[in-house]
């Protein structure tokens, strides 16, 4: 216990996973609205189709100033502190997607109930069973003709291999859709169709003994519940706190976004499963806990700043321990300088504003001026160390084309900074050194992004052409690159720390190779370290 126990006890630190459409946009919208952090329904709903209505760099420049602050979104709910971190889907699904969930202690997982589980879904899930992020489920639209909750439940089991335990259960479904039985109140919320779905839905509770209740949701509707309930009891789904903490179970709510239904009892119940923010591992091994008297965290996101004549960046700091206070100093890790962080911002739904206060659990933007790297640790006290974030191998690739070739220097240099800030990944081919380099991105947009800024803040006037592979491994071990590249739809190139890594045309070529090297002293691996040997 310290003098910081109780802030941190009150913080939520969560992202939303899901693939495009299942309703992230919806439930984010619904969750701020019922914590009174935007005030009229459509706001990031609004925000969401400007961004997507183009890919134009240039346009999204200009809405720079608004998805900086949608990166982290601060509410407040039942004297909870909410942190919800945006991890964008859809076409700007980005390294930053995999890296924001290293800041997150929790994360909703999000999943249409006529769909199911989504490739993207698999992805970010993977994401945070590595990390041992605990996942409550959110089923959504179950106002709409849907599948079976049964199987949706054994889809998740099977697809993602967590067990679930549903928390409350579906009562009807689509146009019969007539509430949730709370399994863990034992009671029933009743659904009533709201207007436009921009209010919050009355909840009309009973006890299923209820006979008045019976009669409300009708005999047949009564009956399958009761026959569902029973299913479930019998078959040992019953929840496992220890088991959801270590990401090994994941909680099970029904709910339709759209129609506000089984939101706000959600939340109160997310706010009792999510946990406060907990101890964090050192790389050393040690272990330093939130309320710790000493300040600590890492930097997880940079966001190049708007204004392209200065190189001023926003970096998203995620605090582990102790207290933030501006103006305060601190130790960078990596190169033991000392840091003032005297220009720091707090987000809000639609705003940023200055923090002066913050706590383990909170994310500050720091204002760098290109001192600041994706990982690096800042602390007072005793130096700490935390792990570094993974960079994930990357599924897009292009090879770089100059167009005038006196401009190499600032290519190079335009590169190595936006590699740096985690805006696109850059490798070399073994035999033309460092000629034309290919770029590397796990969503297509970041080249488009990658091309704007070269040209923008580098002007460096560069064109890309597509290479045809689709995946692509680090190599641990002794690897003659040679024999490699004779297999064909490989492609064996450095990275800019002179990592291996081989691309490969496709999934069932990379298996191939993989199953050929079976008992070789070599390792295919999918995400490294930065600054380390893989
Ligand atoms: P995303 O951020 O995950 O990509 O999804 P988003 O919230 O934008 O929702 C995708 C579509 O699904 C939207 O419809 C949205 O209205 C709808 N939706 C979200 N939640 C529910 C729900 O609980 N029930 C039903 N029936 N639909 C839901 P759209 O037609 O693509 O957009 P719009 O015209 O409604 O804006």
């Amino acid at each position: 216990m310290s003098q910081y126990t109780e802030e941190i006890q009150k913080r939520r630190t969560f992202a939303i996973i899901s693939h495009p459409d299942a309703g992230k946009t919806t439930l984010t919208e619904k969750l701020l609205l019922y914590g009174g952090a935007v005030h009229e329904a459509g706001s990031v709903k609004a925000r969401k189709s400007a961004r997507h209505a183009t890919s134009d760099w240039m346009a999204m420049e200009q809405e720079r100033g608004i998805s900086i602050s949608t990166s982290v979104m601060h509410f407040e709910w039942a004297g909870c502190e909410m942190n919800l971190l945006d991890t964008p889907g859809h076409n700007d699904f980005s390294e930053d997607t995999y890296r924001t969930l290293a800041a997150a202690d929790s994360a909703i997982m999000l999943i249409d109930a006529v769909k199911g589980v989504e490739p993207q879904t698999i992805k970010l899930f993977k994401v945070c069973r590595m990390r041992g992020i605990p996942i409550v489920t959110f089923i959504n639209k179950m106002d709409r003709e849907g599948r079976d909750p049964l199987e949706l439940l054994s889809e998740i089991e099977d697809v993602l291999g967590i067990p679930t335990s549903p928390a409350t259960w579906p009562v009807g479904q689509g146009k019969n859709f007539v509430g949730v039985y709370d399994r863990w109140n034992k009671r029933l919320l009743k659904f009533e169709r709201a207007a436009g779905g921009s209010n919050r839905v009355p909840i009309v509770e009973g006890s299923l003994d209820d006979p008045a209740l019976k009669s409300e949701i009708g005999q047949r509707a009564y009956d399958d519940l009761k026959d569902g309930l029973e299913l479930l009891d019998g078959a040992g789904s019953d929840f496992d706190r220890d088991a959801f903490l270590s990401g090994q179970m994941s909680p099970v709510f029904f709910g339709s976004a759209l129609t506000n239904f089984g939101v706000e009892p959600f939340l109160d119940s997310f706010i009792g499963l999510a946990p406060a923010p907990r101890n964090r591992l050192t790389e050393a091994g040690d272990v330093v806990a939130p309320d710790d008297e000493a300040f600590s965290g890492f930097v997880f996101k940079i966001q190049a700043n708007m204004d392209p004549r200065h190189r001023d960046r926003i970096a998203f700091f995620r605090i582990c321990s102790g207290r933030f206070e501006r103006g305060m100093q601190a130790t960078l890790q990596r190169t033991n300088a000392k840091m003032t962080l005297s220009k720091s911002l707090m987000f809000m739904a639609q705003e940023r504003s200055n923090v002066d206060e913050a706590f383990a659990g909170d994310i500050v933007g720091l204002w760098d001026s290109g001192q600041l790297h994706i990982g690096d640790t800042l602390y007072t006290g005793k130096a700490v160390r935390y792990e570094g974030i993974p960079r994930f191998s990357p599924e897009h690739f292009v090879r770089v084309v100059l167009r005038d070739p006196l401009k190499r220097k600032q290519l190079k240099k335009g590169l190595d900074e936006l590699s740096e800030e985690g805006a696109v990944q850059v490798f070399y081919d073994l035999e033309r050194m460092e000629r034309d380099p290919i770029l590397g991105a796990v969503g297509r947009l970041q080249f488009d992004v990658v091309q704007n800024r070269l040209q923008n803040e580098y002007n460096v006037n560069v064109s890309f052409d597509a290479l045809p592979y689709q995946h692509a491994r680090w190599i641990d071990g002794s690897l003659d690159p040679a024999e490699i590249s004779r297999r064909s739809g490989t492609l064996c190139l450095r990275d800019i720390e002179d990592r291996l890594i081989v691309l490969f045309s496709s999934e069932w070529m990379m298996q191939r190779i993989i199953d050929d090297y079976r008992d070789k002293p070599v390792t295919f691996i999918a995400a490294v370290q930065p600054g380390r040997k893989v």
